[in-house]
């Protein structure tokens, strides 16, 4: 079990709380996307991504981008939690979509890189440690349904 200091929920909650979804979420799936292409198979039924300013435009992924970063909103309210919040979530990225869990950390990693160049100098150390903290334990959870 993954335990929080009151920093540290101070922390999250005030990334989560001024997190623009709609600009983040689509810019951190283009981000994988691009950089890490392998991960397009899973996306074949979205439309064109046959190169970055087709993935950068694609509404299918800009949605989806939206929803997956949504998708750690379960994360935010379930700190003490989190493993059990994903028991869904990872199930269906292992039985259903068969995404290599080693993904998961790919795209926490673009995410952490887009929040970090939108916070600036508001990224402080104690924040980008606690932010990978918590996506962390995301990556954990998503991946403990995989056998
Ligand atoms: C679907 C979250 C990583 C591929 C979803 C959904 C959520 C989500 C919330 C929608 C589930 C539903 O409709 O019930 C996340 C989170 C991730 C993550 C929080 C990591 C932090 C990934 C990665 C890939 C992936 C790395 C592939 C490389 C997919 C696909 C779908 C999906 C293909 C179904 C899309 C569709 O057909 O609508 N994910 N995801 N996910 N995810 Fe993920």
């Amino acid at each position: 079990v993954v335990e929080w200091t009151v920093k540290e929920r101070s922390i999250i909650s005030s990334i989560f709380s001024n997190l623009d979804y709609e600009d983040v979420g689509p810019k951190a799936l283009c981000r994988c996307l691009i950089v890490y292409p392998w991960t397009q198979r899973h996306f074949s039924t979205f439309g064109n991504l046959y190169d970055a300013e087709a993935i950068k435009t694609n509404a299918n992924i800009a949605a989806h981008g939206i929803k997956v970063l949504h998708g750690l909103d379960l994360a935010v309210k379930n700190m003490d939690n989190i493993k059990e919040a994903y028991t869904k979530l990872s199930t269906l990225h292992s039985e259903k979509l068969h995404v290599d869990p080693d993904n998961f950390k790919l795209l926490v990693d673009c995410l952490t890189i887009v929040v970090a160049a939108k916070m600036g100098s508001d990224f402080k150390p104690d924040v980008q440690a606690t932010f990978q903290k918590f996506l962390a334990a995301v990556v954990s959870a998503l991946g403990k349904q995989y056998h």
